[in-house]
């Protein structure tokens, strides 16, 4: 049985965005890896991330959580596979159990499987797509993450019957072009997986630097130019 070769990483909700970025930096002399008004990614060491933080006053702005109990929190757990083989051996396990995953995305940065445990905890089962952590730390950094931080989304069954045909891995782990995938209501962070150009251009932050709205005004999200993509990983 394949088992996942490290725990990667873990996702918080806050309404504190910026205290939490910085605490976290702070504690573990962490670097931001890539930041925007609604989120950002964090490392202290050679993974991409290790943490990352989801804004709920840009990302679910009206959202206040539900009898008395803060919305902030845990959002999902990481956990690595050392290979598509054994990811895709992963998925196929699980859903010979009737486990399957809500949100199969390819992050770009990694591919990866979402699943909710019985309680609603969520869980990211994830390869590398890149071989070093210097390319996935570069892409990361890189324009086609900032115009896309989202990912592309992609049918598990597709990938395993063309896995199982000999289709080359890097060609199976490469994210295609597209725009940002729509985030599952279910996966917590927000009703979608864009932001209307107004919550954005009032959320913190958004005055400055590369998260100003209209940077991104390329047209290669047609009407979503003057939006901007949130990005979860
Ligand atoms: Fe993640």
């Amino acid at each position: 049985m394949a088992k996942p070769s490290k725990f990667a990483h873990i996702v918080y909700r806050t309404r504190r965005f910026e205290e939490m970025t910085s605490w976290y930096e702070r504690v573990f002399e962490a670097k931001v890896q890539y930041k925007n008004p609604a989120l950002a990614f964090l490392t202290y060491d050679e993974e991409h991330h290790r943490f990352a933080f989801g804004n709920l006053d840009v990302l679910d702005p009206a959202g206040k959580g539900s009898a008395g109990k803060s919305d902030a929190g845990v959002d999902h757990v990481a956990y690595t596979y050392a290979s598509l083989r054994d990811l895709i051996e992963t998925y196929t396990r699980l859903k010979k159990l009737g486990i399957t995953p809500y949100w199969p995305i390819r992050h770009g940065p990694t591919l990866s499987l979402y699943y909710k445990d019985p309680d609603g905890n969520r869980i990211e089962f994830q390869v590398d797509c890149f071989a070093t952590a210097e390319e996935a730390n570069a892409y990361m950094r890189g324009e086609a993450f900032s115009s896309n931080p989202i990912g592309v989304n992609f049918d598990p069954d597709e990938l395993v019957e063309q896995f199982n045909k000999g289709v080359p891995e890097d060609q199976l782990l490469a994210r295609p072009e597209g725009p940002p995938a729509p985030i599952p209501r279910e996966h917590g962070l927000a009703p979608n997986g864009r932001l209307l150009p107004d919550a954005y251009a009032s959320a913190p932050g958004a005055s400055s630097g590369a998260a100003k709205p209209g940077r991104y005004a390329d047209g290669r999200f047609g009407a979503l130019s003057r939006s901007r993509p949130t990005g979860v990983l």
